[in-house]
């Protein structure tokens, strides 16, 4: 179809804009157990972020896998920087959670978010998987917000000034 071009699809549109409320929500968690350690906000929020986390990381897989089922009939990015940028959203979106969920399993302390028991816990720990989460969860977290505020300045920047107005494609 000729206009799948054009346009992304129903689906990928709801996924897109309910997983960039929910991320706006987790970094808002994060934000709060930076800036206001232990104030009833940080309380209030932070007793999301897990749950929150493993349910993106079942929505990026179900978006990951909507996209490989799409394929070619999606509109093509703008150019090879644009590409390379929905790529490693992608690879950021799923591999910051798994790292989380590796380390939270190595902990060996019982998982049910939202009462679904994941993780049963075990005695011990696995110490290399509590210590390569612990590693690299919240640095490529980080670099995530910052690719973020890229993606959002250039789908905004993008169609200003007679571009091409790529907002459209995602509303
Ligand atoms: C896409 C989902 C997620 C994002 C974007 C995210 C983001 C972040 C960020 C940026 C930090 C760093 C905060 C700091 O520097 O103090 C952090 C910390 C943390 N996150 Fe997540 N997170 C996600 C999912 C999860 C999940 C699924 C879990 C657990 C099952 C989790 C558990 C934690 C814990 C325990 C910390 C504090 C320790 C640390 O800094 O590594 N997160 N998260
Ligand atoms: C206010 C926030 C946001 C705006 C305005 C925005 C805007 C857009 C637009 C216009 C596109 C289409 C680009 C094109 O056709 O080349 C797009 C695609 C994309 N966006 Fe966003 N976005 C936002 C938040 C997010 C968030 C939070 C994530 C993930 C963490 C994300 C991940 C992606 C990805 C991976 C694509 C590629 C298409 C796909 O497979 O879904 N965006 N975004």
């Amino acid at each position: 179809m000729e206009m799948s071009h054009a346009r992304y699809g129903r689906l990928s549109r709801t996924l897109h804009w309910a997983m960039a409320a929910l991320f706006a929500w987790q970094f808002a968690s994060v934000g709060a157990r930076v800036l206001l350690p232990d104030s009833p906000l940080d309380e209030f929020l932070w007793a999301s972020h897990k749950p929150l986390g493993a349910l993106l990381l079942l929505l990026g897989l179900l978006r990951l896998a909507w996209a490989l089922c799409e394929g070619p009939r999606r509109p093509n990015a703008l150019n090879g920087a644009a590409r390379l940028g929905h790529l490693a959203l992608y690879a950021l979106m799923l591999a910051i959670p798994a790292l989380a969920l590796l380390r939270q399993f190595g902990s060996g302390r019982a998982f049910a978010p939202f009462g679904v028991p994941l993780m049963p816990g075990f005695d011990g720990e696995i110490e290399w998987m509590t210590t390569l989460g612990g590693a690299l969860h919240g640095l490529l977290g980080w670099a995530l917000l910052v690719l973020l505020v890229g993606h959002i300045a250039m789908a905004l920047l993008h169609g200003r000034r007679g571009g091409e107005p790529v907002l459209r494609r995602m509303t």
